[in-house]
């Protein structure tokens, strides 16, 4: 397998990041949105490249002492094969480093490949969210603690 480069997500990746998440989130940030990250100080976009392509995305805030979660997306075509694993993994590195001791996040209880990935790491459930996207879907909060 070709090596992967991780880092920083910066503006001159915003049109394929947009158009990754697009594509692979049921809840995708618009572009503004994602164009607003690079001026916020507490989030942490980070890209996981091969050959130059990105083909996985992570957005988070770290928030003193918490990392907050809002999206991990693997490019359809590149799916199981430890990519989301890797680019996480980096992430609840980085942030523990940076002084994190918490993670959490919010995933559509039908979301099973995530919930997968995120028990694979080590999140817990720690609680439901009724309604909380916009279809009505609930939503599970899962939590993982940086030790
Ligand atoms: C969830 C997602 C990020 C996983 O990315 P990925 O790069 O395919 O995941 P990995 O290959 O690193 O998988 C790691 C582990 O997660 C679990 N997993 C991942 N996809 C899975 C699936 N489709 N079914 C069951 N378990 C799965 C497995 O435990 C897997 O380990 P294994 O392959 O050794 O069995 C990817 O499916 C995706 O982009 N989904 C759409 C976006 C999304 O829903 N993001 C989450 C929103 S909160």
């Amino acid at each position: 397998m070709t090596t992967v480069t991780l880092r920083r997500i910066e503006a001159r990746d915003l049109d394929d990041w947009f158009a990754l998440q697009d594509q692979a989130m049921a809840d995708p940030f618009t572009r503004d949105g994602l164009a607003a990250e690079f001026d916020n100080h507490l989030s942490r976009p980070t890209g996981l490249f091969r050959k130059g392509e990105l083909i996985a995305a992570f957005l988070g805030w770290l928030v003193v002492d918490e990392l907050q979660i809002f999206q991990v997306a693997t490019s359809a075509n590149h799916r199981r094969q430890g990519l989301g694993r890797q680019l996480l993994t980096h992430v609840l590195r980085r942030a523990r480093a940076g002084g994190a001791t918490t993670a959490t996040l919010e995933v559509r209880t039908s979301n099973a490949a995530a919930i997968a990935l995120y028990v694979n790491l080590g999140f817990v459930i720690d609680g439901e969210r009724k309604g909380f996207y916009p279809d009505g879907e609930d939503a599970l909060l899962m939590r993982a603690t940086l030790v």
